[in-house]
């Protein structure tokens, strides 16, 4: 129920129209029976500055951010928590009394889905493809858990610039791969892990892949943060090849469990996220 003391909040973006957040979020407040509303705000490229006037003048208690402002956010923020500076991107603002602070969940909650269905990751040798803003929020919370790190990106210089920063920051090496089949093969021989945090894959390229069934193995743990399919081509090769699998929802749910414990200091239900994300995929028919 909407009073005249709910407490807003907003997904930024541009488009936003297809997010499952405000599903997830609204079915949340409404199990804790929490005074609180989510809707999904499109904001332009060239309207963020006024945006955030807006979020300050309304009293707009938090905010999820996404594509294309990510990064840009981070600059006219008040504050930025470490886990947002670190990797240069925000996609959590917290607003007490005016004062926006600017988080990043997307590396915690990657970490914390795949804990959840593999166990601690400490000491596993993971192949991370990518190197955009989600592949760098992952990279620093891999390495933070103790993960042994090979980045492979089609750019090779992004990777590159994304290794120095979390070596820098951790003192520990991370590897470099190209995304040749030959050389991405041997990478992911070596691996426990492999994590794709690229576009590749994703509705309507969805019969891409980087990797093939003969390049994977029983035991490896394959992971695609891609939502939509929900089964990436990734993980239908993973499958053949015998390996585990761990689809996009989980990491979807995490990070935004991450960002609602942000936002009200209290402990997310995870049940009640996965059950309302699930019924909206379905009832679009992807699921
Ligand atoms: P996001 O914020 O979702 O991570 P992004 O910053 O645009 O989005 O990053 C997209 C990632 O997917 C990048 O790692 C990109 O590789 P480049 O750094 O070389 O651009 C990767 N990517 C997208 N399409 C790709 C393709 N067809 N082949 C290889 N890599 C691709």
């Amino acid at each position: 129920m909407i009073s005249g003391k709910t407490k807003l909040f907003a997904l930024i973006g541009d488009p936003v129209e297809q997010s499952l957040s405000p599903a997830m979020h609204n079915a949340v407040f409404k199990a804790l029976g929490l005074d609180c509303a989510y809707v999904a705000l499109r904001v332009p490229k060239v309207m963020l500055a006024d945006a955030m006037a807006g979020v300050r003048a309304l009293g707009i208690a938090g905010l999820n951010v996404t594509h294309p402002h990510k990064v840009s956010i981070a600059g006219i923020l008040d504050e930025l928590d470490e886990s947002a500076s670190s990797v240069g991107a925000v996609n959590t603002v917290k607003n007490e009394r005016g004062k926006l602070t600017g988080f990043n969940t997307d590396g915690a909650g990657a970490v914390r889905a795949l804990e959840r269905e593999v166990g601690k990751l400490a000491g596993r040798r993971a192949v991370l493809f990518g190197a955009g803003g989600a592949a760098r929020a992952i990279a620093f919370s891999l390495v933070q858990a103790g993960v042994e790190l090979t980045i492979a990106n089609r750019t090779a210089v992004k990777a590159q610039v994304l290794a120095a920063e979390v070596e820098r920051k951790f003192g520990t090496k991370v590897a470099l791969v190209g995304i040749e089949r030959r050389a991405l093969g041997e990478a992911v021989k070596r691996a426990d892990l492999l994590i794709n945090a690229t576009t590749i894959g994703m509705r309507p390229n969805v019969n891409q892949t980087l990797v093939t069934a003969d390049m994977m193995h029983r035991g490896l743990v394959v992971n695609d943060i891609v939502y939509e399919p929900l089964q990436t081509k990734l993980l239908r090769e993973a499958k053949r090849a015998g390996a585990r699998t761990v689809n996009g929802l989980g990491m979807l749910v995490q990070q935004g469990a991450l960002a609602f414990e942000v936002w009200t200091g209290k402990r997310a239900p995870i049940k009640v996220m996965e059950g309302a994300v699930k019924r909206e995929l379905r009832r679009r028919g992807r699921l």
